[in-house]
């Protein structure tokens, strides 16, 4: 296919390329997907691909293509606690998030929730993203084969939680580690999907399911790990009291061999640098949460502490504990809780590097660099337009933009679903 418009995309340092009149190319690879053929102005590209074009060019003018956004960590059976009020972490999974995960051990409530959740994903942008499910087994079924059926880069996980959790949500040991293998050899590389062993954090799990799950990151090199960690004062306390002997929260994951290259761990706001390096050495990456750490009053993500010790990390909704399935809202707090870290003057977090951090920057953070996330050659060509003239101030404030940044920084700024216009799946 052969689109004419806008176009954003993204160096190998971050630095966004845009073109006000660009030509994206795509072709199919031998699966079907649609990749990155080539991208850039259509002055320099179109003498080239319109001669032998057999389709009609799709010209969308006034809007700009981009790349579709990355979500780095998501519930999906949240969706339906987004909002709910409680004294932090502690009493909001009690008091709202575990009574309501119960309900997923019915598939067809599960499937329900699944599809509402790919249509919030996919009109708010978002084309890949690393998600929770609930701890039944059927609960990533549900979502799996609709993600399929839609053709979605999608990584998902069964949570494994065998102790502190009420019952129907409650698994056991064992057989938790049996399902979680099984979802593996069904789920994982079939089509674009992917599977993640998810532990839900450290307090929920005896020493035995650490064990066993980090058992199987061993065994399963190329599927993912996603968890929680150093998310809340209390929770941290709980760790403590719960795994004596470690040095940090983060070291209970370390010890069984959980900290690895293709870890994602959800917020990380509470650590010292013995932490940040330990992340850095093994390669795991932080999924920053900031409407989510706004939200339950977690805290706050130390970008610069991150960057001065040189670990990865990326964006994430946290949805529902997050409050939007936009990633502009996701961007606009996280340079809320950036600029607020900051002692000097200056942007922490300029506009190319905040939708660098949710598309292209959470890709690498993945091990996902130049397959989504980018519209470079070679990418699988997930994109969304945007309509920077969708509600009369967005077109206002785009059209008054002086440069690139401006106007980037005017839609993270004033962006909501609206702003996506559509989102085209490779
Ligand atoms: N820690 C353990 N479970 C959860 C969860 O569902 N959401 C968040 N934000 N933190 C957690
Ligand atoms: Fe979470």
């Amino acid at each position: 296919h052969l689109y004419r418009s806008a176009l954003l995309r993204f160096a190998d340092d971050g630095t966004a390329l845009y073109e006000e009149d660009g030509l994206l190319a795509t072709a199919p690879d031998d699966q079907g997907v649609q990749r990155v053929h080539a991208a850039g102005a259509w002055r320099a590209l179109a003498p080239l691909y319109l001669p032998q074009a057999s389709q009609p060019v799709t010209h969308w003018p006034g809007r700009i293509i981009a790349p579709g956004f990355v979500d780095m960590h998501v519930h999906y059976p949240q969706l339906d606690v987004i909002g709910s009020p409680a004294e932090g972490l502690l009493p909001w999974l009690e008091n709202y998030t575990f009574p309501h995960e119960s309900r997923f051990a019915d598939a067809g409530y599960a499937a329900g929730v699944a599809g509402f959740f790919l249509d919030e994903l996919q009109r708010n942008g978002v084309t890949t993203a690393l998600t929770f499910a609930t701890s039944h087994p059927g609960s990533v079924d549900a979502l799996m084969a609709q993600a399929q059926a839609r053709r979605l880069r999608l990584i998902a996980g069964k949570v494994l939680q065998d102790r502190h959790s009420p019952d129907g949500v409650r698994d056991a040991t064992e057989q938790s580690l049996i399902d979680t293998e099984a979802l593996i050899q069904r789920w994982h590389g079939k089509g674009r999907l992917g599977y993640a062993i998810t532990p839900r954090f450290a307090p929920t799990s005896t020493p035995q399911q650490l064990s066993g799950a980090g058992a199987l990151a061993a065994r399963y090199p190329d599927v993912w790990v996603q968890s929680h960690v150093a998310e809340n004062q209390q929770e941290i306390r709980w760790a403590q009291e719960l795994f004596p002997g470690t040095r940090s929260y983060l070291d209970v994951y370390a010890r069984v061999g959980l900290l690895r290259v293709r870890a994602v761990y959800a917020h990380c706001i509470h650590f010292d640098d013995e932490d940040r390096a330990a992340m850095r050495e093994s390669g795991a990456v932080a999924a920053v949460c900031p409407t989510s750490n706004l939200f339950l009053g977690s805290g706050q993500f130390d970008f610069a502490g991150a960057d001065r010790m040189g670990f990865g990390y990326g964006l994430a909704s946290d949805v529902g504990g997050g409050t939007s399935f936009s990633p502009f809202h996701t961007m606009l707090a996280a340079y809320y809780v950036g600029r607020e870290g900051q002692t000097k003057t200056g942007l922490s977090l300029a506009p190319q590097r905040l939708w660098w951090l949710h598309t292209a920057g959470a890709a690498r953070a993945l091990g996902l660099d130049g397959v989504v996330g980018n519209l470079q050659p070679g990418c699988e060509a997930d994109f969304v337009v945007l309509n920077p003239a969708a509600t009369p101030l967005l077109a206002r404030r785009t059209a008054g933009a002086a440069h690139l940044d401006e106007l980037l920084f005017a839609m993270i700024v004033l962006g909501d679903d609206r702003l996506i216009e559509r989102t085209v799946i490779a």
